[in-house]
């Protein structure tokens, strides 16, 4: 690997510079994205064709220049291969025609155990060759609790309202989807690792609308086992809003803990100092001056100084910001020294 600085630095290693990549670099913002999006019937064409989905995911490495692609996919391949399909919606979002209402419904679904997601190990396979060395590629999946939300309410929302209800409501049954959620996405990121990806980043997307009781009841023995199962490479948990989990997760087994841009890394970093952190600019600041953009990320920089560190924006790129500010974010923090 000609840039393995993501993998020393995702390892607790002392690197030269923090690396850095951002969350949702793949599709969203490029031209040559929305270019090849264009010509196409729907973004699951896109996510279910390996050349095509390599071509999205090498993208971001060509053009901005980040120390690591992500594969191109989506969270949402779990429940779909699970056997609750997804649509996306043109300017609305995912949608599930089908959703969880009953213990039968989950009695119904399967666990993942290898043929149903070969599209996504076969993008894998090509982007790893087309790549040839240059950055390591990431893989994902949702945290288990993320995929509930959307099995259960079949479609984004503000509160997951719906989602929480079913907790409280039918805890035994919560249990239970969310072991085959996570036996099936045990299975689904060994295979990708088995096709090449070299570290690993579990989304908690979600994770913010509970509380710390929940959190800990719904959440963390899931995320554990993943740690704890699919340890050949490293990982980093993403748990957006979760305050409050800050402490399990800066002790639980992942390498890294992602902070999106409301946690200070100071105070985090205080509650064990040999985790690496990743993150957080807020993304809206790419919409600020160049001048300001420059600074902010210097500054970020800063705030992690002390300890391993994988520069990230506090949450994915939104779709309306200029590449070039990206590219302006990436150039900095690619010219700072440790
Ligand atoms: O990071 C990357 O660039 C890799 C690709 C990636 C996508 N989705 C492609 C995508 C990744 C890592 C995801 C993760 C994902 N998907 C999450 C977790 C990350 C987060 O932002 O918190 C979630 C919650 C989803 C579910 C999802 N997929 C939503 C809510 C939407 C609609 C809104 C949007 O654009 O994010 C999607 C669609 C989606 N996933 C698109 C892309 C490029 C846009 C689809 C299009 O081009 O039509």
């Amino acid at each position: 690997m000609q840039n393995d600085l993501i993998i020393r630095a995702a390892r607790g290693e002392k690197t030269e510079r923090s690396p850095v990549w951002v969350m949702r670099q793949a599709g969203r913002i490029l031209p040559e994205y929305r270019e090849l999006r264009a010509s196409l019937s729907g973004f699951k064409e896109l996510v279910e064709t390996p050349d095509l989905a390599a071509e999205v995911t090498v993208q971001p490495v060509d053009i901005l220049g980040v120390d690591a692609a992500i594969i191109f996919s989506d969270i949402l391949v779990i429940p779909d291969a699970m056997g609750l399909p997804y649509e996306m919606i043109k300017g609305k979002g995912p949608h599930f025609p089908e959703v969880v209402k009953r213990k039968s419904d989950i009695e119904k679904l399967n666990v993942i155990n290898g043929e149903e997601l070969t599209y996504v190990y076969d993008a894998i396979r090509e982007t790893v060759k087309r790549l040839n060395g240059r950055v390591p590629v990431i893989g994902f999946a949702g945290a288990p609790f993320t995929i509930l939300c959307y099995m259960i309410e079949g479609q984004g929302s503000k509160t997951f309202s719906n989602a929480r209800k079913w907790l409280h409501a039918n805890p035994k049954e919560s249990h239970m989807l969310l072991e085959k959620i996570t036996t099936s996405t045990i299975n689904y990121l060994k295979l990708q690792i088995e096709a090449g990806v070299s570290l690993y980043q579990v989304f908690d997307s979600w994770a913010g609308v509970l509380s710390e009781e929940l959190y800990r009841e719904f959440c963390m023995p899931y995320l554990n086992r993943i740690a704890q199962e699919v340890n050949s490479v490293p990982n980093i948990v993403f748990a957006k809003g979760a305050h409050f989990a800050m402490e399990d997760l800066m002790s639980s087994s992942y390498n890294a803990v992602g902070l999106d841009w409301t946690m200070d890394p100071k105070f985090i970093r205080a509650i064990n100092p040999s985790k690496v952190l990743q993150g957080n600019l807020d993304p809206t600041l790419l919409y600020a001056s160049d001048d300001v953009v420059v600074q902010k990320t210097n500054e970020m920089l800063r705030s992690f100084a002390g300890g391993g560190h994988i520069a990230n924006l506090g949450h994915g790129v939104y779709p309306d910001t200029d590449w070039r500010k990206v590219k302006l974010f990436i150039d900095t923090i690619k010219s700072s020294k440790n």
